[in-house]
């Protein structure tokens, strides 16, 4: 009998052209007109960068400076060589800085997308400037790429870039994925373009979402308002009239948990953590880390601090918060005034519980971007990372104290509104952030957690961090693209929690 023929080769990978809004680097002019660069904060950066030094590949995306020139062309291409991949900028105009970034992507949808509608400004002029900018990045991208590339665009600000792209005849696949949480129906209606931004993100081949939740959120949109859309498996499938299919799924996104955890145990580490703890002796430290964000409810935290050292008097003097917020968006009013009031409070609290000559400082707060070693140092030095956002994607923080936490004793108190909650919810101590009360406990019973629990619970933790991580992430949805049958997605039950799994929680919480 003749042998059945060997299967065909898998066609080559295809070239990785990655669109964020920044680059991961950002440039600026020092005193002297000089050219500088710094890193990009948020977690769409640490995300990605080590994908991209993994496959190589390009990354297209704003330099963060708007009197673009040669020069910072010549300054991206340097950076490029020693990153393995290339940098292609895109050049943004202060016009475009206000309107497009400023204005349309976070002071409307940013806040939109986190359930805080009351805060955006939907303001016409920005919607003019977002579809301005959107062209601006296709430009680059029908520039940069070939028909055999594979184009995958992240988060919110460039929602209709896949449209953009199709009107200028790219014919490679266009993949989106959302960093930030899709809001509910009744949130979305708000948004004056509601059904443009709809339309233009089924011109993706995939859309990818953090939980199931914002997947959830998206398909109850598609089907309250574009009836002509039909879905099919499991809502994982939206059928356009067209002819074409979008695939719709849920990618929690990881970190690199090895390099973490590889650094948390580097020598350098240990002395930094050895320096903390002698000058802090025996105290129980606190680690609040953020970029500064209402969504990443900092005030809250702060009361919720405060309430545990009025009810549970004991802890005074045995407990610190080091709380770490990296400076952000400080052109719009909203950013500018939550700074205010975080320091007013940690002010405030500070001057509640000091006591004369005594050497005990309730919070001790960081107001810059700290260098990747001293950022570990702090989480590994934690007992207790308090990560209590109101609403987040997904919230890295959390999984880089859980990478971090070598030693297995760390507690994690996570907020129940974070994407993250859905994967950790096993380890961590889930809170309401806006229960001070429920939070002060919460802090409480970390603070008097047996060894034994606390190592138990991180096990769970690191588990869930180390298997989950970014390269998973990243598989998966590349699979997810190109998998011709949406029921063969390659994700195992430990990836993504079921539906029924996250709601147990909510199920658990309500019988009580
Ligand atoms: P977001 O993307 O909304 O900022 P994430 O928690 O997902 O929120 O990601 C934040 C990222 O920024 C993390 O990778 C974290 O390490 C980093 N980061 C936060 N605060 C600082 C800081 N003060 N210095 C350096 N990096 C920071
Ligand atoms: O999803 C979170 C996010 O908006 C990312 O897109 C970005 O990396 C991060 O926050 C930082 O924000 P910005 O680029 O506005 O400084």
């Amino acid at each position: 009998m003749l042998e059945p023929p060997p299967p065909p080769p898998p066609p080559p990978p295809r070239r990785l052209v990655v669109v964020s809004n920044r680059l991961p680097l950002v440039l600026t002019r020092d005193a002297d007109g000089r050219l500088v660069g710094r890193p990009s904060g948020g977690g769409l950066v640490t995300a990605l960068l080590p994908v991209l030094r993994d496959r190589g590949g390009v990354w297209i995306g704003w330099p963060g400076i708007v009197d673009h020139d040669d020069e910072v062309k010549a300054a991206l291409v340097g950076a490029a060589e020693t990153a393995g991949y290339r940098l292609a900028p895109v050049a943004l105009s202060a016009q475009d800085e206000a309107g497009f970034y400023f204005g349309f992507s976070n002071e409307v949808l940013w806040p939109l997308f986190h359930d805080l509608q009351s805060l955006c400004n939907f303001d016409p002029a920005y919607w003019r400037s977002y579809c301005d900018a959107n062209h601006k990045y296709a430009q680059v991208v029908v520039a940069e790429t070939a028909a055999d590339d594979f184009i995958w665009v992240h988060d919110y600000h460039l929602l209709p870039l896949a449209s953009e792209l199709r009107r200028a005849g790219v014919t490679a696949p266009v993949a989106f994925f959302l960093h930030t949480p899709f809001p509910p129906l009744d949130i979305y209606l708000k948004l004056p373009w509601r059904f443009a931004l709809l339309r233009a993100l089924l011109d993706y081949d995939l859309i990818g979402f953090q939980t199931l939740r914002d997947q959830r959120n998206f398909t109850q949109c598609l089907r309250a308002l574009l009836r002509e859309v039909r879905l099919t498996n499991r809502a994982g499938m939206a059928h356009l009239p067209d002819g074409r299919d979008v695939r719709i799924g849920a990618f929690p996104i990881g970190i690199d948990a090895n390099a973490f955890q590889r650094q948390a145990s580097s020598p350098t580490v240990q002395a930094a953590v050895d320096a903390m703890h002698a000058e802090l002796p025996n105290r129980e430290l606190i680690l609040g880390v953020d970029r500064l964000d209402y969504t990443k409810g900092i005030p809250l935290r702060l009361e919720a601090f405060r309430t545990t050292l009025r009810r549970h008097p004991e802890l005074q003097k045995r407990i610190t918060l080091i709380q770490v917020v990296v400076p952000s968006r400080d052109d719009i009013p909203e950013y500018r005034d939550l700074k205010t009031r975080i320091e007013q409070l940690v002010g405030e609290i500070n001057g509640e519980f000091t006591r004369p000559g005594g050497r005990w400082v309730p919070i001790h707060y960081i107001y810059r971007a700290l260098d990747r070693l001293d950022l570990i140092a702090y989480y590994r030095a934690a007992r207790i990372a308090l990560v209590t956002p109101l609403k987040d994607g997904m919230n890295l923080v959390a999984k880089e104290f859980c990478a971090c936490s070598v030693d297995e004793d760390g507690v994690l108190i996570l907020s129940e509104f974070a994407g993250a909650a859905a994967q950790l919810q096993h380890g961590a101590l889930l809170v309401n952030p806006y229960d001070l009360e429920g939070t002060a406990d919460a802090i409480y019973r970390a603070c008097n957690m047996p060894q034994s629990e606390r190592q138990a619970r991180m096990r769970v933790l690191r588990r869930a961090v180390s298997r989950q991580d970014v390269f998973r992430w990243v598989n998966s949805f590349l699979e997810a693209a190109i998998a011709s049958d949406l029921d063969a997605f390659p994700l195992p039950d430990d990836y993504l929690p079921s539906a029924e799994a996250e709601t147990a929680y909510w199920q658990t919480e309500f019988a009580e």
